[in-house]
């Protein structure tokens, strides 16, 4: 089969740069390969592997003979240019909120539920950063011990809301120690030396659209019921890079605090650090830059029967969001889906 021509959209963004690095380290075999922003980054140079590209902006046409787009250009841009994709015969992975909860759209983490990606219809939706590390430390579990219950606390780093929000955290946290006036534009509050509980606009419920997406996307990567209860708190934490969370588990069957650490030593994806004694507990420093989601203070939980409760960490800008994208598009290549 001829090799894909790849489209990188939201190339120059902070997970489109991730993705294209994570395409080399990966080794994606493709035809061509080609770089997309908005009008404004257009015409900029951006080299890849050996050789330095210009920035084109992002079109209809620029769709055409194009395979797989791997996109990370937020979901109006996403839902502009999907038709555009799909009608010219290309499969459009996408990292936004616009497709994810689509009922002909496969929410996919590789590793996961792989196999929903042989249903596609030219989208496949890529979860949201918090449920992504989430889900690989939550599926092997579920195998072994079925979950009835499920609350998560999620502590979210600024690369999470791009660019400006990184940024916006350095100059923050700059004019702070300077005892300057900040305006603070990412944020409804200040990032600096402050925790905000709030990601995303509320819901009618009360609940923050982030944490409704944890509640709603680990139900349909999992296949669990419409009804089994899930809570979700997300804060944002002045981190610059790599999501945590608090979780806690109640499960239908007795699961032990060593049969999860043995389970999750095994499991895809995720690395165990868990010596509490010796300190030994992961932290967002282990996890920026590498691929691992992390677990450790695997514990009974003492509010649940057969509860269990951990804490777990990744780099969200790969686990949470181009990493994800990558090995799908691996997938989609390996099983000839495009
Ligand atoms: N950051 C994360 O951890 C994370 C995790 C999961 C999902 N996501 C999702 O990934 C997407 C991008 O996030 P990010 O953090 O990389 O944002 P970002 O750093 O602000 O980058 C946005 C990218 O999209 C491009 N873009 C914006 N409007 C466009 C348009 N109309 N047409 C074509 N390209 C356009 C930008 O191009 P210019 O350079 O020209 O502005 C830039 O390349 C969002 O949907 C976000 O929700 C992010």
């Amino acid at each position: 089969m001829k090799k894909p021509n790849i489209a990188i959209l939201g190339a120059t963004g902070v997970v489109g740069r991730e993705i294209t690095k994570i395409t080399d380290e990966l080794k994606i075999d493709f035809g061509e390969i080609k770089f997309l922003s908005s009008a404004k980054s257009a015409g900029t140079k951006y080299d890849f592997q050996g050789r330095t590209y210009i920035v084109e902006e992002a079109k209809p046409e620029s769709f055409d003979n194009v395979n797989i787009v791997l996109a990370s250009a937020g979901a109006s841009t996403s839902q502009k240019f999907a038709p555009e994709i799909v009608k010219r015969g290309g499969v459009l992975i996408d990292n936004s909120s616009a497709f994810r909860m689509e009922k002909d759209v496969p929410l996919v983490i590789a590793g996961v539920n792989d196999s929903d990606l042989k249903s596609h219809k030219g989208i496949i939706a890529n979860p949201n950063c918090s449920t992504s590390q989430l889900m690989l430390v939550l599926k092997p579990l579920h195998d072994k011990a079925k979950i009835k219950r499920l609350i998560v606390s999620t502590y979210q780093a600024v690369s999470g809301a791009g660019l400006a929000a990184i940024n916006e955290l350095s100059e923050n946290t700059k004019a702070s120690l300077a005892k300057q006036e900040f305006q603070n534009k990412c944020f409804k509050k200040p990032i600096a030396f402050n925790v905000i509980p709030q990601i995303d606009v509320f819901c009618e419920n009360g609940y923050a659209k982030e944490e409704m997406k944890v509640v709603n996307e680990t139900k349909k990567i999992l296949h669990l019921p419409e009804d089994l209860p899930i809570s979700c708190t997300a804060a944002r934490v002045p981190v610059f890079n790599g999501h945590s969370e608090a979780v806690d588990i109640e499960f239908e069957k007795s699961i032990s605090p060593d049969e999860v650490r043995e389970i999750l030593k095994n499991a895809y994806g995720v690395k165990v650090i868990d010596n509490p004694e010796n300190y030994e507990y992961p932290t967002t420093c282990d996890a920026s830059g590498v691929n691992p989601v992390f677990a450790g203070r695997i514990r009974k939980n003492l509010a649940f029967e057969n509860g269990i409760s951990l804490w777990c960490v990744a780099d969200n800008l790969r686990i949470g969001a181009a990493l994800n994208t990558v090995r799908i598009c691996q997938k989609v290549i390996e099983w000839h889906l495009y």
